[in-house]
């Protein structure tokens, strides 16, 4: 069997005394799609952040298709071109059209000229949807709007694995589905994603493996159904069931004879 795309092992990261991470291995095949979901404060944002050296782990190791991100003489630039990052906030530049804010990395982390990178910044915009808004600015766009240009900023640079953290929870919930719908063409078209998100009708569409974290450390993992029926442990239970209470109106994580199951 070919190697996992990424390795994540071991990852310890404490800011001062307050240790985040304690410990988290898991691996991503390619093509896969990874949720991960946990409490607020969990880990789960360091994590990504590990992931692609934005905060580099204290100890463990992150394999990217066989290179060792912690080694010093990784060129991490070259790294992060090839890992795509979706904030919960998108962190546009508000003084760049949509279509400058796309086009940036390609200029000046690939070296393209202004006219290849502005061609390539608008397939990406296609690929979101987004090609009638290229020449507005950020304030003029929705939240919605807004994370599907920050999601064409990942995608315009061709990454082998793009991280989304919480995409569409800062979103009012009337703009939510047309992010998860753009997500959902990017899973299906074979990309390979780490998603944090409490969106278990996503997770339920295309997850391949859900991971649950809490306090820093792997409590559980499975395949949504397995969480949707059958979650073994204590803490996994209680915070699904939170988050049934808070998202109910729009789960769709059960088939109608899992709930008898489930229930029974
Ligand atoms: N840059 C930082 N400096 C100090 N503490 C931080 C920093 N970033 C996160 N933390 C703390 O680390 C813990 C985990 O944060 P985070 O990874 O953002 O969790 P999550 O994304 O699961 O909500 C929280 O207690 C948070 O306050
Ligand atoms: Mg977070």
């Amino acid at each position: 069997m070919e190697k996992p795309l990424l390795q994540v092992k071991n990852i310890w990261k404490a800011y001062d005394e307050l240790q985040v991470l304690k410990g988290v291995s898991f691996d991503v095949e390619e093509g896969e799609v990874k949720v991960i979901f946990g409490p607020s404060g969990s880990g789960k944002s360091t994590l990504l952040r590990c992931i692609n050296m934005l905060t580099p782990p204290d100890k463990g190791t992150v394999i990217l298709q066989g290179t060792n991100l912690m080694d010093s003489d990784t060129n991490l630039n070259m790294i992060r071109s090839k890992i795509g990052m979706v904030f919960q906030h998108f962190n546009l530049f508000l003084h760049l059209k949509a279509i400058d804010n796309v086009s940036l990395g390609p200029r000046r982390v690939l070296g393209l000229s202004k006219d290849e990178a502005t061609e390539r910044a608008l397939d990406a915009l296609i690929q979101v949807k987004m090609e009638k808004w290229a020449d507005h600015y950020p304030a003029q766009l929705s939240g919605g709007q807004q994370q599907r240009v920050g999601i064409a900023r990942a995608l315009v640079m061709n990454p082998v694995l793009i991280l989304f953290d919480e995409p569409t929870s800062a979103l009012d919930p009337e703009l939510i589905g047309e992010v998860l719908q753009v997500m959902l063409d990017i899973a299906k078209s074979g990309t390979t994603m780490v998603v944090v998100t409490h969106e278990m009708g996503f997770a339920r569409a295309v997850a391949t493996e859900m991971i649950f974290i809490d306090e820093g450390v792997i409590v559980e993992k499975g395949t949504p159904r397995h969480f949707a029926i059958s979650p073994e442990t204590e803490r996994a239970k209680q915070f699904l069931h939170r988050l049934e209470v808070l998202y109910g109106h729009h789960e769709e994580l059960l088939e109608p004879e899992d709930k008898e199951e489930g229930n029974s």
